[in-house]
This record gives structure tokens, sequence and C-alpha cells, in this order.
């Protein structure tokens, strides 16, 4: 179905609060989500929390709780911030709920029986921040020699293993697979530069096996394995089969084929190989279709560090918001950093794109035109037959018709800049187009039709702003929208038209009344 948009994020790891990281994540994934709304599509955004594992075990033990009481705690700090970032989800899935934790145990079942898994012993080494396991084929010969290895992923040491589990064969047919699958498919992983990370892996020989499960004697906090009870399901394929058990693996037929396979899984680079290589070979074993896209972000760092809870260096998305409100945190993260590249946060950055384009350009056109619209029009919007028009308005009209094509080019590209730069080009225009038209001489001389064909201009400039402006910032969308005079929200679930026939169609009433309301971006200095 075409009108049909399933997008997922990363389920957390919910050993520590969240950060600006995952922030960016959920950000990310809740703008792709409205924008897929405000067209009309039927969209469904999943997120979630990993809540298994060494990892979550090791953080329970030394806060002194069981591990599910330690979760039922920590998914709280997740849930919170989301609403406050007003990030509008369909499902949260826990991996310790028992729709997931059925569905997961289904689909080892399945491998199982199809004589797809194979026992055997593990030697290599593991890293349980990053819950990866590391082959000899992962190290150079350098590292080889030393007794204490690192995780190339996060550079922590890594534990020695030597124990029995369950592998899914990946082998070379497979591989060769997967490889033509990414040239044929040049949307699988974007953007470009993780596609040739994955393909430059693939075209080395990968590791044989995909070991799925753990021994509970090591790993007790898990999914217990069906067919074997001194197995738990390995912390990752757990993980990742979430995107197919919260749309009704394995028992609801119906809901998973209106749903899967996923438009786009958002993910953080540094989860590339798991989604780009591991979760294509088990959907594969378990004869289900590849997502569309794997859509990996860059990283916040601090200098050229990732930011992590585990460094210490991380940014509280919250009290950002505390600071700033919850528009400037997003319209910051997802205006300042090219898609797909790293960025580095800094306040003086962020009140920095506040003031330049929310307070100089969305802020003064809303406001700007809403003192006057109450000055000489008593707070009424001028219907549009009462107004003269002027050759001077084209540019205005211009720049109003582009917007949606001019979206819609940037949105596919998943080039948040691009759409933004287009939106704010048109604000700024029209707040230039104030200070050209001086509508204050024109009420001065009493031409009132000129006068209201200049705010009906500006209106109309608003009315199409704002619609476009919901997908990144909603809170403040809503908010203009209501001053606009609307009663009903921005958007509604009901409302199936694309944005395209909106803005044609969701026209201002005759008379319309504004709510002029208090300016909504201020100028900030740096505190
Ligand atoms: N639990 C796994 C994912 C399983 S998905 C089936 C995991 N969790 S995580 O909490 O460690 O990280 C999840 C995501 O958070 C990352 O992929 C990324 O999207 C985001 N980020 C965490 N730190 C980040 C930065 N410093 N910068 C940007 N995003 C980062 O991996």
């Amino acid at each position: 179905m075409a009108n049909r948009f399933y997008i997922t994020t990363p389920l957390y790891y919910v050993n520590a609060p969240p950060h600006l990281g995952h922030a960016y994540t959920e950000i990310v994934s809740d703008c792709l989500a409205r924008y897929h709304r405000l067209n009309g599509e039927e969209v469904w955004f999943l997120t979630g929390s990993d809540e298994h594992g060494q990892k979550i075990a090791r953080a329970a033990e030394s806060a002194r709780l069981t591990p599910q009481a330690f979760v039922d705690q920590m998914i709280r700090p997740f849930q919170t911030l989301w609403r406050t970032l007003h990030v509008r989800y369909d499902d949260f899935i826990r991996t310790t709920e028992s729709r997931h934790i059925r569905s997961v145990q289904a689909a080892l079942q399945r491998l199982f029986d199809a004589h797809q898994l194979v026992k055997s012993i593990y030697t290599g080494w593991y890293c349980v921040p990053c819950e990866t396991y590391w082959t000899s084929t992962d190290f150079s010969a350098e590292q080889l020699a030393q007794s204490v290895k690192t995780c190339a992923n996060c550079q922590r040491p890594v534990e020695a293993l030597e124990e029995e589990g369950y592998d899914l064969r990946l082998g070379g047919e497979a591989q060769q697979w997967l490889l033509h699958h990414l040239d044929t498919h040049p949307e699988f992983i974007v953007p470009e530069t993780r596609r040739n990370e994955v393909r430059s892996l693939l075209e080395r020989p990968l590791p044989e096996v995909l070991c799925v499960t753990r021994p509970v004697r090591r790993v007790g906090w898990g999914i217990p394995a069906p067919f074997d009870a001194h197995h738990v399901v390995y912390v990752w394929v757990d993980a990742l089969l979430n995107y197919i058990s919260a749309v009704g693996f394995p028992d609801d037929q119906q809901r998973l084929a209106h749903w899967w396979p996923a438009d786009v899984h958002v993910i953080g680079k540094d989860i590339l190989r798991h989604h780009a290589i591991y979760w294509p070979m088990l959907l594969h074993a378990l004869g289900l279709e590849l997502p569309h896209t794997i859509l990996a972000h860059g990283w916040w760092t601090v200098g050229d560090v990732k930011m992590s809870k585990s460094r210490g260096n991380v940014v509280d998305p919250q009290a950002v918001v505390a600071e700033y409100g919850v528009d400037a945190l997003r319209y910051f993260v997802l205006r300042e950093v090219p898609f797909g590249h790293d960025g580095v946060f800094t306040e003086e950055a962020l009140v920095k794109r506040f003031n330049a384009d929310l307070a100089n350009d969305v802020g003064n056109l809303h406001f700007r035109t809403l003192t006057m619209v109450e000055k000489y029009t008593s707070g009424r919007i001028p219907s549009a037959h009462q107004c003269e028009r002027s050759p001077a308005d084209e540019v205005l009209a211009r720049l109003r018709q582009a917007l949606p094509q001019t979206l819609e080019r940037a949105m596919a590209r998943y080039d948040f800049v691009a759409a933004l730069e287009a939106i704010l080009v048109a604000m700024n225009r029209a707040n230039k187009f104030i200070e050209e038209q001086a509508p204050w001489t024109v009420a001065a001389a009493s031409h009132t039709a000129r006068l209201h064909g200049i705010l009906w201009q500006l209106l109309e400039t608003l009315r199409v702003t704002t619609l476009t402006l919901w997908p990144f910032i909603p809170h403040a969308a809503e908010r203009m929208w209501q001053a606009l005079g609307w009663a009903e929200p921005l958007w509604q679930a009901t409302d199936q038209r694309t944005l395209a026939q909106r803005i044609e169609t969701a026209m201002f009433h005759d008379g319309q009344r504004i709510q002029k309301g208090q300016p909504l971006f201020p100028r900030r200095e740096l505190t």
C-alpha cells in the first residue's frame, strides 16, 4: 500500500537516562513520521526499550535492584523525555513484554525447526557495553598479540569467551545475496557513505555464523530459548526482532502483512552492522522481506568524541528544553547538522540559530503580521475579494507555490536542512515584503484595499509556512495555527489530504478571527 508508512527507532538501552544522542534519533524519526502524516498517509511510528542482556543486568546489580524492577524504573525518563520533545509515537515496545517474548520465541523456534541453527562452541571476545561479539578476524595482527583487546566499535576492553551456543549460518551464499540486494537497491542504506561502509564489510569474508543464544549460567537476564532451557536469546537478536514482533509476527498475519516490510529503520551509525548485515540475514532465514531503508545518522560529539553516558560527556535534553524550549532544541538539531554528519552541540550555536532563524524570521513574521491584523482590521482576516493585488505579491506567491514540492524532494532525500531552508527563505522574504510595502504608510493614506492585499499576502505565507513547519517544530506550529484563528488542531488523524491538497484547500474563512497572543520566540542572550 503506497500510503502507509512504517517507521522505527532503535530500542534504547535503559541502563542510563537518555541524552541528546538518543533525543536526536527520536526527533528525526518523529519529524519523518509527522511529515508523512501531514501528507495524509497512514503512519505507524514504533519506538521502545531494549531491556535484556548483561549490560542491563550489571547496571541493575549496581543499583541493587532486580533487573525487572530496574528497567521498570529506567524506562520512565525515556517516556517522559519523548513527551517533553513532542514525540508522538504509535507504539512503545519493551523487550520484557510478553507479546515480544512470545514472538521472539516463535522466531527462534521457527529457525530451529527448519534446521537453521547449529549448536557449537563459540571462541572469541565480547564487548558488554556494545553487547557485541568479536572474532579473531575483527582484530589486527598487532591486537591479537596483545593480552587486552579493545572493541572495534567503542574502544573499550573486550572479554574473552569460550562457550556453547546456537549459531545461525551466514556463509558465503547469504553474503552474496545481501551484496546483490545492496547493489540493486541503492535506497537500502542511506546515506551513501554508510552504504559503502557496509559494502566493503560484505566484500570481505564475514564470520561464518551469527551466534543467536547465550548460556543461561553466564547471562541469566534474557528470553529463554524455546528449544533449550540452558540458553537465552542473544540480546541483539531479541531486540532486532521487535520490528516485527510489534506489528503482529507471527500470530497476526494480516497486521504483519499490512505493516511489514518497514519503510524506514532510523538508527545511529554505531549500530549499522547489526541492522545492515545481521538483521537482513535473520529476516532472510525467517523468510521475511527486508526493510526498505536503513537510515543511519551521525553522532553528537563533544570535541570529536562520541557523546555517551559512560564517557560522562552528555548533554541533557531536558535541561536544554527547560532553558530554551522544545522548539529551539528540535529546530537546532534538525537544521544545524546535515543529515548523516556528526554534530557538535554548543549552547552558543543553539542561541545563534535560535536568534537568526526562530526569532528573526519565524517569530517576527508571525508577531508583526498578527499585530497589524489586530491594528488595521480589528483582528479579522480580510477576505480575498476585498484585496488589491500588486505585481510585488508575485514573489511571495511563487515561494508559497513551490514549497510543497521543494519539501517533498528534500524529505525524500532526508535533507532536513534543505527543507527548513526553503520554509525559512519564504518567511524571510515575507519579512522583507513588510519593509518594502510599508503597510503603515498605506494605512495612513487610507488605501484600504491595498492594505488588505498586503495583509492577505502575509497571512497566506504564514498559513503555508506554519503547515510546513509542523513536522519540525510541532509545538510552535500548533500555536501559530491557533493564533491564525483555527479552533481545530493543525493536524488531525482523520485528514487524508496530501500536504499540497491541504495548502490548496485549508483556506481562511472570511472574517476569521486571529488570536495574537504572545511573541513566540523572543530573542535570547547567552546566559
Ligand atoms: N539497544 C541497542 C539498539 C537495538 S535496536 C534493535 C542500542 N541502544 S543505545 O541506547 O546504545 O543506542 C541507540 C541509539 O541511540 C543509537 O543507534 C543512536 O541512534 C542513538 N545514540 C546514542 N548515542 C548517540 C550519540 N552520541 N549521537 C547520536 N546518536 C546516538 O544500541
